[in-house]
């Protein structure tokens, strides 16, 4: 049985990173999304991570061997625990490959997990989460970027920080 970690923040889920977990989820058995929820950078995520992961279930609901959890903690710990051989990253441009790199070499010097990379779709390449969070704010059209169920909670997360600010 070939298992495979996709981790990430997911704040929130890209139709970037469904693209790389549908892939994954071709090449092996079994995939589980892991949501990083490291506690010192709650207050800098939009999302807590039980909707990230809510979010991450709807997303992969049409995938039947892709699950999806939360660790905390090393990567590679939740691998062992697991039973996961490989790590996939998506790789969108050679700016992402210096720091993959060291992460995957770090992550293998730690255990005997590998990291399988996976280039971006080229319609994805421009596409993070960290970008469609700063257009939204300012009333750019995300739509086609993020699941439309997506789209919903964060145009509505928004609306609540914006009002909560403004009072
Ligand atoms: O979506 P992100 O922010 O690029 O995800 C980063 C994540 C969660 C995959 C990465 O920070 C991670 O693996 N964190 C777990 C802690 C860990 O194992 N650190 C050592 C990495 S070599």
């Amino acid at each position: 049985m070939s298992r495979a970690v996709c981790p990430g923040s997911f704040d929130p889920v890209t139709n970037g990173h469904i693209d790389i977990v549908a892939r994954a989820s071709s090449l092996f058995d079994e995939v589980v999304v892991a949501v990083g929820v490291n506690k010192s950078k709650a207050r800098a995520r939009l999302f807590t991570p039980e909707e990230r992961m809510d979010m991450l279930r709807e997303a992969c609901a049409k995938f039947p061997n892709v699950s999806v959890a939360g660790f905390d903690g090393l990567l590679t710990d939740f691998c062992q625990e697991h039973d996961i051989q490989a790590i996939v990253k998506g790789l969108r441009a050679v700016s992402d490959f210096d720091y993959e790199l060291q992460m995957a070499q770090m992550n293998s010097s730690l255990t005997e997990v590998e990291t399988v990379f996976i280039p971006t779709s080229p319609e994805y390449s421009f596409l993070a989460s960290s970008l469609v969070k700063e257009v939204a704010t300012f009333g750019g059209d995300v739509s086609g970027l993020v699941p439309d169920f997506v789209l919903d909670r964060l145009t509505r997360r928004l609306r609540e920080r914006a009002e909560q600010t403004d009072s």
